[in-house]
């Protein structure tokens, strides 16, 4: 399947997340966010989508991480350089921006999946553990000591997941925190929040 979206044409493939709202949501407060040649990471890069739209429309140096390999090789395909692996675990450096669409949505196996639960890649794009916070939070212990000074996170989360939480887990990171962007969809409301590294 291919998507064309400002500027990119970004082919996804089976086992890798299908660019949804919460993927154009960050996309654009990606591009309102970076300025001019950042270095940028994109955890959880899945098809490639975000990535490949920073790409095509900054002069940021981008690179994507996801655990899923088939996401990497989808990624690899929209001309954007991956790594395959866990969190930020596999790569070196400070980054001025690292982005994030996480696995945010509690109880998974129950709400979505049933008794049809599955080990397949989408449910790792999908499902964030008991209380939705199981990835974000390791993500943003690792996170904080990657950013270069003044650096920034930016990830996207759900109601669903526990949008003050989230942000008290960033606080108690010593990160500065603000809702970039909000917006609502049938059964959530989607942010995108911004912590900067103090
Ligand atoms: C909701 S999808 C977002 C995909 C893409 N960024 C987008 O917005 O369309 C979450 C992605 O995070 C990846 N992921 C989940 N756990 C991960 C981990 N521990 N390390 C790296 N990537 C992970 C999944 O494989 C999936 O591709």
């Amino acid at each position: 399947m291919i998507i064309h979206y400002k500027n990119a044409i970004i082919k996804y493939i089976t086992q890798v997340y299908e660019p949804s709202e919460d993927s154009f949501l960050l996309a654009e407060a990606a591009l309102s966010e970076i300025k001019g040649k950042e270095n940028v990471l994109e955890v959880g890069c899945g098809s490639g989508i975000i990535s490949a739209v920073i790409k095509a429309n900054t002069g940021a140096r981008i690179i994507g991480i996801d655990i899923n390999p088939f996401a990497a090789a989808c990624t690899k395909i929209n001309g954007v350089d991956v790594i395959r692996g866990d969190l930020l675990s596999c790569i070196k450096g400070k980054f001025d921006i690292i982005i994030f669409n996480p696995p945010y949505l509690p109880n998974i196996k129950e709400k979505i999946a049933g008794d049809k639960i599955t080990k397949d890649w989408i449910n790792v794009a999908l499902d964030g553990g008991d209380d939705g916070r199981r990835i974000i939070y390791r993500f943003l212990e690792e996170a904080e000591s990657r950013l270069v000074e003044n650096g920034r996170v930016l990830m996207v989360i759900s109601s669903l997941t526990g949008i003050e939480e989230v942000k008290s887990k960033m606080i108690s990171l010593n990160y500065a925190v603000e809702d970039k962007v909000q917006e609502r969809f049938m059964f959530e409301q989607l942010t995108v929040i911004r912590g900067t590294k103090r």
